[in-house]
């Protein structure tokens, strides 16, 4: 098949891991016989450097007429003084409400191997799967700010329509799963959360009957996914309340180098990357962990492209390559002076496609 894909590789070391996932869809391209346009933009931190805009028109042109758009990470201590009229998350948070991927996917799943990578006890973590499902594009995230001499306000709206839609994503999500959605708010403090439960309670009831949901207050929710968290299958929450849960559920797998992520809205285009950051510490020393964004190729690949045996192919390939011990330092542990790089952690995905 012919696909056109944007790639923003941003700051830190988002270059070096969408490196490696340009690679692997190189060598699946060849392999399989498919021909991907590969078009590299500026974007973040970077674009700020080169044209004083982290979502320059062309790139933000390019993504909305590609297929998938796969992206590294931004931001940086550069651009992030308080006082900074232009910051790199304005890109992504600009883009993302340009694609309308509303729906981020960020499946979390603890491999037998980094069973001693998580600082969390083996025992606790042993089969666990589960997928977050976090609004994107709304909340307080996208409310309006405001910032007077003595204070400053963030607005957090959310709209029936906007719970509705990622309501039913989660649950169709749940019915080829385990059937169990856990629906995470603040409904005792917060009027919007007291809208979320009202609205997700209606829709579930009336169109999913086949599905059960759980209601849950998201300082719980904080305290049950480390203490029992096989017992979660899909979560739905709001946006800033899955930013945050998503980073402690990152624990459970052993690294946030490791996770995933799909963002998606109504059509096949979606935008992937991991869900780290461009983590400024450890930028072009080659050792950051490329896993999380190659297995955020793998998922565009199967949801954008709808190429599920190559999908299949490169989550196995790095499932087989975790196995193998290709561990970089930060799921190494113990064996931390034996951990690879960046470049030899894809090798070894690679080898194994
Ligand atoms: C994430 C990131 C972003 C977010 C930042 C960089 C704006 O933390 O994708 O989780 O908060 O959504
Ligand atoms: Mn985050």
């Amino acid at each position: 098949m012919k696909a056109h894909i944007a790639v923003l590789p941003g700051d830190g070391i988002g270059p070096e891991v969408t490196a490696e996932a340009v690679r692997a869809l190189r060598a699946l391209e060849k392999r399989h016989g498919h021909t991907f346009t590969l078009t590299e933009l500026p974007f973040g931190g970077a674009a700020i450097d080169l044209t004083g805009n982290p979502l320059p028109e062309p790139t933000l042109e390019t993504c909305l007429r590609a297929d998938a758009v796969l992206l590294g990470a931004i931001g940086g201590p550069k651009w992030s003084a308080p006082e900074a009229k232009v910051r790199p998350e304005q890109g992504l948070l600009g883009l993302r409400r340009a694609l309308g991927v509303y729906a981020n996917l960020r499946p979390v799943k603890v491999h037998p191997a980094l069973l001693g990578a998580s600082s969390l006890k083996s025992e606790v973590l042993q089969g666990v799967d589960l997928i977050f499902v976090r609004e994107l594009t709304g909340g307080i995230y996208f409310g309006e700010k405001r910032r007077e001499a003595d204070s400053a306000t963030d607005v957090c709206t959310y709209t029936v329509a906007e719970i509705e839609r990622i309501v039913r994503c989660a649950a169709r999500l749940a019915q080829q799963r385990r059937r169990k959605l856990v629906s995470i708010d603040k409904s005792n403090v917060l009027e919007t959360s007291r809208l979320w439960r009202q609205v997700t309670s209606r829709v579930m009831r009336e169109e999913f009957p086949d599905v059960s949901l759980e209601h849950m207050l998201v300082d719980a929710a904080a305290m049950h996914l480390i203490r029992r968290p096989r017992d979660f299958d899909v979560l739905v929450t709001e946006n800033m309340f899955g930013d945050i849960l998503t980073d402690e559920a990152s624990m459970l797998a052993g690294s946030l180098g490791l996770l995933p992520s799909a963002s998606l809205g109504e059509g096949t285009r979606g935008l992937y990357e991991p869900i780290h950051g461009s983590a400024p510490d450890i930028a072009g020393r080659g050792i950051a962990n490329p896993y999380g964004t190659l297995l955020s190729a793998a998922l565009l690949l199967r949801h954008s492209l709808g190429l599920t045996a190559e999908a299949d192919a490169l989550e196995a390939a790095v499932s087989a390559a975790i196995s193998a011990g290709a561990l970089t330092p930060d799921v190494a542990g113990a064996a931390a002076a034996g951990a690879v790089s960046t470049r030899e952690a894809a090798e070894a995905v690679l080898a194994r496609l």
